[in-house]
C-alpha cells in the first residue's frame, strides 16, 4: 500500500481522471469495458462468477454488468483496500439493482481476500500491473490458474510510468495455459488492455501465498 503522498485520499482522487471524458484514462476505461463485454458475449450460459482485484471504484466492471444482457448472471467479489473507495463502492453497488456483488475491504495481494469467490469465470486485474514490480507481476500470473474456472478469462491492463514489459508478460501468459482472447494497445496513450482465456484444468485454492504489494 502506498504511504505519505499516496494516502487513502490519493486513490480516491485517482478515479477523478475518469470524469474527464477526453482523458487517456477514459480511453483506456472504455477499452477495458469493451473487452469485459466481449468476454460476457462469449461466456457459457448459466451463473457466472467474477473477481476484481484492486477494484477501485469499479467504474470498469459495474457499468458493464448493469448494461450487458448477461450482467445479472454474474456474482462478483470486489477486493479494494482504500476505505473511501470502499464507501463509494457500497453506494454504487446499492444503486445498481445487481444482486450477488460483494465487497471485501482488504488486501488484494492476500489470497484469503478471494476465499469463497474462486474459481471465477472472469478475473479482472485492471491497472494492477501498472503499480507492482515485475517479480510480483510474474508471481501473480503464475497463481492465476488457481483463480480461473477452465475456460475463464483474465482481463488485465497496464499503462503509464509503471507500464510493464508487455512482451514478457504476454509470453508468460501464452507459454502457459492461457490463450490470447484480446490484446489492444492504446493509440493515443501508452496502454495495453488484454484478455487471456484459461485452458488448463481446475486448480486448487492456493493457501498462504502473497501475490503482490503495491509499489
Ligand atoms: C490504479 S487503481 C485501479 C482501480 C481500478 N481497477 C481501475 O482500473 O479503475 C488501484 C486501486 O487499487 C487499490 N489498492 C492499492 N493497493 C491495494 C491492495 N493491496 N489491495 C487492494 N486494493 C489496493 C487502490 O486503492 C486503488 O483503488
Amino acid at each position: 500500500m502506498r504511504e505519505d503522498a499516496y494516502s487513502d485520499l490519493h486513490w480516491y482522487q485517482w478515479h477523478s481522471r475518469y470524469d474527464d471524458l477526453e482523458s487517456d484514462d477514459t480511453d483506456r476505461l472504455e477499452v477495458v469495458q469493451e473487452v469485459l463485454a466481449s468476454v460476457l458475449d462469449t461466456a457459457p450460459s448459466g451463473a457466472l462468477a467474477a473477481v476484481s482485484v484492486c477494484a477501485g471504484q469499479a467504474r470498469d466492471l459495474l457499468p458493464v454488468l448493469i448494461h450487458h444482457p448477461r450482467g445479472h448472471d454474474v456474482s462478483a467479489r470486489l477486493v479494494e483496500l482504500d476505505p473511501l473507495n470502499a464507501s463509494f463502492l457500497h453506494g454504487a453497488i446499492g444503486s445498481t439493482g445487481l444482486t450477488g456483488i460483494d465487497l471485501v475491504v482488504g488486501d488484494g495481494g492476500e489470497i484469503n481476500s478471494y476465499h469463497g469467490a474462486l474459481p471465477a469465470d472472469l478475473v479482472l486485474l485492471a491497472g494492477v500491473f501498472a503499480h507492482i514490480d515485475m517479480l510480483d507481476v510474474h508471481r501473480t500470473i503464475a497463481s492465476l490458474p488457481a483463480f480461473c474456472r477452465p475456460g475463464g478469462v483474465v482481463v488485465w491492463s497496464s499503462y503509464g510510468p509503471g507500464m510493464i514489459n508487455a512482451d514478457a508478460v504476454l509470453a508468460q501468459f501464452e507459454s502457459g495455459a492461457f490463450q490470447r482472447h484480446r490484446v489492444i494497445h492504446g493509440t493515443r496513450a501508452d496502454f495495453l488492455v488484454a484478455a487471456h482465456r484459461y485452458t488448463g484444468p481446475r486448480g486448487e485454492f492456493p493457501s498462504g501465498q502473497r501475490l503482490f504489494s503495491f509499489k
